[in-house]
């Protein structure tokens, strides 16, 4: 899968693609990632990126013209490589997702969309913001990653990239980390212990150390309808819920009823 980012910070990037999971997928061949630096497509002896908004306000707006700029030259080196078809298709057809606080809040289910597809172009806005026609006729996705502010859409970026790449066959070591990931259930995980079975005079319960298979995976669903309940009972509503956890679900509610009999 390849993705390619514009920023105006290429330098935020390295540091976190190059260790861990980023940095095997890569080194596998599953990911690749470019960074292209939005000035280099600004015109001008200033290679100006942005400007003040027309209509006076604070801050500076991204200028729709080395963005659109960006964006050809990328898609032009790309097809140019050869005169494939399908590849140009590709390449005309791939996602190009400005990351913004306005975007539509970013979810595994966005992730595991994205997952599917052979290439991903990224533009990271600025916090003050982007000129509307590059929203209006350049890009097809918006997406933010929370209800909150950033300086500028890089990380946003890293997050998306992180979530999106941990999805792709091959990446992740244990099968079945990424299926039984909080999330992906529609349920947080429960917990999880390693050795030492006593630290500091905390133990690892019984259950985990008795080796007996049904009752650790019976646990362990307890323990995850629990969490979730006590923490993001929202998430229960969409889950997919066998009648044995409906009615365990039942009896926490029951219990903490009773808390208040
Ligand atoms: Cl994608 N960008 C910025 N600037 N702030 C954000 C965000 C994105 N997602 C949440 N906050």
């Amino acid at each position: 899968m390849r993705f390619d980012i514009l920023t105006l910070f290429p330098e935020a990037f390295p540091s976190y693609l190059n260790v861990s999971m980023l940095r095997k997928a890569q080194e596998a061949g599953l990911l690749n990632v470019v960074v292209h630096n939005i000035r280099d497509h600004a015109s001008g002896r200033h290679r100006v990126t942005d400007e003040p908004p027309y209509g006076g306000g604070g801050g500076m707006v991204l200028k729709p013209e080395p963005i659109f700029a960006a964006v050809e030259s990328i898609s032009l080196m790309q097809t140019n490589i050869d005169d494939d078809p399908a590849r140009n298709a590709k390449v005309a057809a791939r996602p190009i997702i400005l990351l913004t606080p306005q975007g539509r809040p970013f979810t595994q289910n966005i992730a595991e969309e994205l997952a599917g597809k052979e290439q991903i172009l990224l533009i990271c806005g600025r916090y003050e913001g982007v000129d509307e026609r590059v929203r209006q006729h350049l890009v097809s996705d918006e997406i933010s990653i929370g209800d909150y502010v950033l300086t500028g859409g890089e990380l946003a970026a890293l997050v998306l990239i992180d979530a999106v790449t941990r999805l792709l066959p091959g990446v992740l070591g244990a099968t079945g980390a990424a299926e039984s990931d909080s999330y992906a259930t529609g349920l947080l995980e429960g917990p999880h212990y390693t050795r030492p079975e006593i630290y500091q005079g905390y133990s690892v319960p019984f259950v985990l150390r008795s080796g007996h298979a049904a009752n650790i995976s019976l646990w362990r669903r307890r323990q995850s309808l629990r969490r979730t309940w006590s923490r993001r009972p929202e998430l229960l509503l969409k889950a997919s819920l066998s009648e044995q956890d409906k009615w365990y679900l039942a009896t926490l509610a029951e219990e903490e009823a009773g808390k208040w009999d």
